[in-house]
């Protein structure tokens, strides 16, 4: 399942990027977008994600958004997230870049997360801007207002919306510099972070894809390994850390 080519490269890499999507959060619970039973095929994204809907009903987007920290908050990082931590043992820099908002990469020890899509734990006024990351905020089931008097948002990124400037071009700085770039439990269909893999590819970077499923980008990554992020990520480290050994024995 996983090549010599790819452990060797791993162990000679400087930088790793490892761009990941709901699918890496599958095997802690948390419910992907656009499987048969995903979250897209039972809500319209266009009546809860998105600034309008949230203008026009606050209320139920705020409740809808807090049945889903709700599944988060009791959600922990899984056999993939903790490998794609653990990566660091073995490589200088590992940069994680995620489209999720769950919060998981980081809870699983990663120490570089770069949230493209924002996070469901934090929120922010959508009037004057200020945060309130406080926790009491994350069980209240009546939307709670600001004190200047504006609706308090989960600080995600709703479609329609511009991804956060900052986060964007690490990202994208992360792409074009690494050696090895990981596209994760992602569908590839949502841009811009669905160009990342490719910038990394015009960049010279080695592309691995991990998906039980096919999607736009298996043709284009030099491997395309089918099966899943809690499967192969932890097997991946286990190689890594066999290729170790003979070298530390010798010491
Ligand atoms: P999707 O739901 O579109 O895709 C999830 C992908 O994960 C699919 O390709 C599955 O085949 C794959 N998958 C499922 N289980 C897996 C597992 N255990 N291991 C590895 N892969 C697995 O989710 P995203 O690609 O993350 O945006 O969606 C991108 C964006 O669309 C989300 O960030 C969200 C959504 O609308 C916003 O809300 C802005």
């Amino acid at each position: 399942m996983i090549s010599q080519t790819l452990i060797e490269r791993l162990t000679n890499a400087r930088l790793v990027t490892v761009f990941t999507g709901a699918g890496v959060s599958a095997e802690s619970g948390v419910a992907t977008f656009r499987a048969q039973g995903g979250l897209w095929s039972k809500f319209k994204p266009e009546e809860l994600a998105n600034l309008d809907a949230f203008l026009a009903n606050p209320q139920m987007v705020w409740e809808w958004y807090q049945a889903r920290r709700e599944v988060v908050l009791n959600a922990e990082p899984n056999e993939g997230h903790r490998a794609i931590a653990s990566l660091e043992e073995f490589v200088p820099h590992v940069s994680v870049v995620t489209q999720n908002i769950d919060g998981l990469h980081t809870e699983a020890g990663s120490s570089e997360v770069i949230e493209l899509h924002g996070n469901i734990r934090k929120n922010f006024c959508q009037n004057c801007g200020k945060r309130h990351d406080n926790l009491e905020i994350l069980t209240e089931h009546h939307i709670p207002s600001c004190s200047c008097g504006g609706n308090i948002r989960p600080d995600v990124v709703w479609f329609g919306e511009l991804l956060p400037a900052t986060a964007i071009e690490l990202a994208e700085k992360r792409a074009k510099e690494c050696n090895i770039l990981f596209s994760v439990g992602t569908s590839s269909v949502v841009w811009p972070a669905a160009g990342l893999p490719l910038l990394a590819l015009d960049s010279g970077a080695y592309v691995v894809e991990i998906n039980p499923e096919q999607t736009p980008l298996t043709r284009h990554a030099h491997e395309s390994i089918r099966a899943t992020s809690g499967e192969v990520m932890p097997e991946i480290t286990r190689l890594l850390r066999e290729m170790r050994i003979p070298s530390e024995l010798s010491k």
